[in-house]
Formats: C-alpha cells, structure tokens, sequence
C-alpha cells in the first residue's frame, strides 16, 4: 500500500512506541495518587510537560495544558480565554480554520460573544490588515491557523498577531498548529503568538491526545469540568502513555526535521514534476502561488471528480483524501476551497496528497504512476 494521507494521520514513530510502553503496562498508576506507582505516572507527566515547554517555547512547564488532542486544544484556546471571568469575550477567526476553531467560534457566537470571520486571498491567507481591521474592542482572542490542514498553505501568523495587538493590546493570539509542527519550526516565541494547539497524533504519537501550550499568566475557563486535574484547566484522569507517546514524538519530529524536509520535498517535486508530464492538464491549486508545506500537494485534473479518483486509487492500493470528508466519510463541498473563491465544480475535483515521515523520495514516482494510470483508464 502507498499511504499518502499523512495530514489525516501519521504512522507512530517507534520513539512514542517504546516511550509509551512502560505506561501501557508496568507503570500503570493513576497520576493523582499518594502512592509509588502514582508517583511514577505523575513523574513522567511532568517530565513530559518540561520537554514539551522547552520544545514549544512556554515560559514555565505549567504553561503547558495536556488534552484530548488538537479539537480539545482548539475548544480550549478560544473558549477558555473568551469565557474566562464570566466574560463574553470576542473571537477573531481567519475563514479557512479547522473545524475545531469554526464550531468553537459559533458555540461562542451562540452564547452571546461577538465573533469575526476574516476572508482570505485566492490561495488561503488571511491579511494582517483584514484582521486587524475586524478586530475591536470587544476581541479577546484572534485565532489564526499556521498551516492549513487542506492546502497546507502557511499562514503570516507573526504579522498577523504584531498587526492584531496594534488594534486592540489586549488580544490574545492562538494559532492551531496542528498540521505545521511536523515540518515548520513552531514556537510560541517564533510564531509571535500567546496560545498554541498541538495534536500527537499528526507527528507520529498516539491518538487522543494534544496540548494548549500558553503564555505564562493567561486565565481559562475550563471546557471540560470534573476533578481538577490540570490545575483545573483540563479535568479528568491523565493518558499517561498518550501524553509520553506524544512527547517523544515531537521530540523525535524536531530531531528528524531536515532529513523530513529533504526526502518529502523530493518525493513532492517528483510528484508533481511527473503527474504533469503524464497528464498535462492537472492543476496544482497552490503551485508557487504562496508558501506551503513541504509535504502538501493539492490538485485536481478536470473532469475527473475527487470521488471518483480517490475510489480508483484506494482499488489501486493507494491511500489519499479530499481534504474535508464528514464523519460519515463522503465528500463535502469544502469550506477551504469556497473561502477561496474556488467554483464548486473544481472544488469536488480537489485531492490532497500529503506526505510523511515514513515517505522516500521514490514514493512521488510512485504516487504520480498511480495517479496517472487511474486518470488514463478513466479518460
Ligand atoms: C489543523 C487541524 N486542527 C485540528 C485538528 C484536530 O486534531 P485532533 O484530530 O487531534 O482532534 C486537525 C486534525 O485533522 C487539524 O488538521
């Protein structure tokens, strides 16, 4: 099989394997306990939480929020700030976010708070100036996506935060980093942010697990109310392996990043070098239009509906995606490619190729042979 849909999720590392298996078995101890084993689940906890704090660029380890992955992250950092205080709080949000932020921002709508929702240019990014311009007052948080999680297109998330606090100083920035971190340098500091979404599950750790990653002194309302665990930020007991499986992942991540950007860089320039050559008419979406990550292609070849085309490559053994399919698994009409002004003929054409850290350079060629047969035999 050629898996080409690492943006949905991505092989485990055998980093996170081996870091984790203690905590699946031996070390099997609820953290918030009084005794040894306790102690051991609650010594790895908080190592964990200092190496994902030097990582992602937190102050202080309790800056760092452990949670049920990116959604929970994304919930967390609009909803906790916005809510915090009995406030209602206004959202910021760029057009083309996840899910996560676009439902958060409309449950915070519901409950009275003043939400934005800033356009983007034809390839997917929002403009410092649109968004400080639709912030105000009443902002409490600007969310901004590094990377887009159908396009992969980057975001100027610094520019945009330095743009956002000149309109209102008060602005907490987030940014869901999701997609980015396993190919871009992401820290708070770099990304000028104040909150910062990360997901294991998308560099090679377990599913279910993430973090808010904040700067010191920022007050949440917690989303998800019981014990108080987490200073009371995130309740409920901790994934002990999860959490270890997830920092040893990113910690491997950063640690294989040249050599990441190296062999997916050439898998996707063979790709798309040669999807061309064989079928001249294809469309990259991004193309040289703007930056995006290395390991993103988005294309459609006209006339040929992504439906059809990822039904043939899976019967070809070839996994790849439309970047939005429903829980249900079929294809919707994306919110991406709409903010973006693309019709919505060519947006059911769109496929994404994504790949990863287990891809060689050879997998491109792979990738444009079988694309390129499974647009033959339908023409
Ligand atoms: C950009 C982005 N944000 C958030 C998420 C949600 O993360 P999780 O699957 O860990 O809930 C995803 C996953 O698809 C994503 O791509």
């Amino acid at each position: 099989m050629l898996y080409l849909d690492h943006a949905a999720t991505t092989p485990m590392r055998p980093e996170a394997r081996e870091a984790m298996a203690p905590y699946l078995d031996a070390d099997f101890g609820n953290p918030s306990g009084l005794h040894a084993p306790s102690r051991r689940a609650k010594d790895a906890i908080e190592s964990a939480r200092e190496r994902l704090a030097a990582l992602l660029g937190a102050a202080h380890p309790l800056d760092v929020v452990f949670t049920g992955g990116g959604t929970e992250s994304d919930n967390l950092g609009l909803a906790g700030p916005c809510l915090a205080g009995s406030g209602r709080g206004g959202v910021v949000i760029s057009a083309v976010e996840h899910e996560a932020v676009i439902e958060t921002a409309r449950f915070l709508g519901r409950l009275g708070c003043p939400v934005r929702v800033v356009p983007v240019d034809r390839f997917g990014r929002a403009t410092p100036g649109d968004v400080a311009a639709a912030v105000d007052e009443s902002t409490r948080v600007v969310s901004v996506m590094a990377a887009n999680n159908e396009t992969g297109v980057i975001q100027p998330v610094a520019e945009i935060a330095a743009a956002a606090r000149e309109a209102n100083p008060a602005v907490l920035v987030h940014t869901d980093a999701v997609q980015a971190m396993v190919s871009l340098p992401v820290n708070l500091g770099l990304l000028g942010v104040d909150l910062l979404t990360v997901a294991s599950h998308k560099v090679g750790g377990p599913k279910g697990v993430g973090a808010l990653v904040m700067r010191p002194g920022i007050e949440l309302e917690p989303v998800i109310h019981g014990g108080g665990q987490e200073l009371g930020r995130r309740s409920g007991t901790h994934d002990v392996a999860g959490i270890v499986g997830m920092v040893a992942a990113a910690e491997a991540a950063v640690f294989d990043r040249d050599r990441f950007g190296r062999d997916v860089g050439e898998a996707r320039s063979r790709f798309e070098a040669k999807l061309t050559a064989a079928v001249p008419d294809v469309v990259f979406t991004i193309g040289a239009g703007a930056d995006r990550l290395v390991q993103h292609s988005h294309f459609r070849v006209p006339g040929i509906s992504a439906e059809t085309l990822l039904i043939r490559l899976d019967g070809a053994g070839v996994a790849a995606s439309a970047g939005s399919a429903c829980q249900s698994g079929a294809l919707e009409m994306s919110h991406v490619l709409a903010a973006m002004d693309l019709p919505a003929e060519e947006a059911a054409e769109c496929v994404r190729i994504t790949f990863g850290w287990t891809t060689s350079p050879h997998d491109g060629d792979s990738a444009a042979a079988a694309v390129a047969t499974v647009v033959g035999d339908l023409r």
